[in-house]
């Protein structure tokens, strides 16, 4: 990449999951990240504190203040990457005042300050449970939103801010529908409420106990690589049309049930069923969830390249160095 491609991104959220693995692709691909975090479920062991290209705002982005302050570094960004954001369901439910305030205002402030700092574009980490319970698959765009819970409401409360701001005020953006996230770094410290890929192997290998699945396991994921998330987000930020605020699924198309991925996974272990336990039915979810992806596709070319069954084995590899096991 020659110097005029390189441009200056904010990622909010940089050091979470997804925000983590974004920050990562864009620094080695030689842009500049100004990273904000306020490291509520983030890890500064994620970020390349000691690259030249990339400086971390550690901060609260409820806190209109604070990003106030640091507008001098904002000259010149290209775009922001929504990502942060109180990220789970379970918790929401339990205090709806986090996802209101970490996601409503939080997109708010930022849509704000991008006004102040005239940066022109926003991708948005938005949320496939926006389709709730209400929407068969596959679940496109264009169906009616089922926000079962404060924290799809939240998500699809950012998605018509950000379409406001690109009709008011000249500001461009997306809203990105991301199912079921899996990968590197995905969040496996929050117990029982931890995507599902990655507590399956923390139980397994960390904890010694049986696998869990809430009610009989025959709820369906798409369950969607962190490196396809980041892809969809470096298209779309670079898409040369405006996009004024529209909304794209990120999944793969595939769906599998909870019990499948269970298997699945103590097979790469060389373990049997007998290693599962059933919790009660949890409210507030959907059944099922399997991305129609095509819009995606034909916009900005995006498709899906890693999938479950083929990258289930590295990412038991990955665990066992994680964890510094050599074998179960
Ligand atoms: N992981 C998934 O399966 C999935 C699915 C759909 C949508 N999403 C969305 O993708 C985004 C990233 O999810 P993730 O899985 O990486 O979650 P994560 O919790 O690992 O990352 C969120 C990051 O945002 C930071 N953050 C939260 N509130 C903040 C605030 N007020 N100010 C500054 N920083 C704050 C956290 O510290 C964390 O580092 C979220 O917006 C989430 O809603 C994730």
């Amino acid at each position: 990449m020659n110097s005029f491609n390189k441009k200056k991104y904010i990622v909010t959220g940089c050091a979470g999951f997804i925000g983590s693995n974004l920050t990562d692709r864009l620094l080695k691909d030689g842009h500049k990240v100004i990273g904000v975090d306020n490291l509520s479920s983030g890890f500064k062991d994620y970020l390349q504190i000691e690259s030249s290209n990339f400086i971390f705002l550690e901060g609260n982005i409820v806190n209109y203040e604070f990003l106030s302050r640091s507008k001098k570094l904002f000259n010149d960004v290209f775009g922001v990457f929504h990502v942060a954001a109180q990220s789970r369901i379970q918790p929401a439910i339990q205090n709806p005042f986090l996802a209101h305030s970490n996601n409503i205002t939080g997109i708010f402030n930022i849509l704000e300050i991008m006004r102040d700092c005239d940066i022109p574009r926003m991708v948005f980490s938005s949320s496939s449970s926006i389709y709730g319970l209400k929407n068969d698959c596959p679940q496109r765009e264009d169906m009616e939103p089922d926000c079962l819970n404060p924290y799809s409401l939240s998500k699809y409360v950012g998605e018509q801010y950000i379409k406001t701001w690109c009709k008011l005020y000249g500001i461009d953006g997306c809203s990105l529908r991301y199912f079921n996230v899996w990968g590197p770094r995905e969040v496996i410290h929050l117990k029982d409420i931890a995507p599902i890929v990655g507590l399956f192997f923390r139980k397994i290998l960390l904890d010694k106990v049986p696998l869990t699945i809430v009610g009989e396991g025959s709820q369906r994921r798409d369950h969607t690589y962190v490196s396809d998330v980041v892809e969809a987000n470096v298209l779309t930020m670079n898409y040369k049309e405006r996009m004024n605020g529209e909304v794209f699924n990120i999944g793969t198309g595939k769906n599998y049930t909870i019990l499948e991925l269970a298997e699945m996974v103590l097979k790469s272990l060389g373990m049997d069923e007998s290693h599962i336990e059933y919790l009660p039915p949890r409210p507030g979810e959907s059944r099922a969830t399997k991305a129609n992806n095509t819009k995606a596709k034909e916009w900005f070319g995006w498709e899906p390249k890693v999938f479950l069954e083929q990258q289930i084995e590295n990412h038991k590899n990955y665990y066992l160095n994680k964890w510094n096991l050599n074998s179960i």
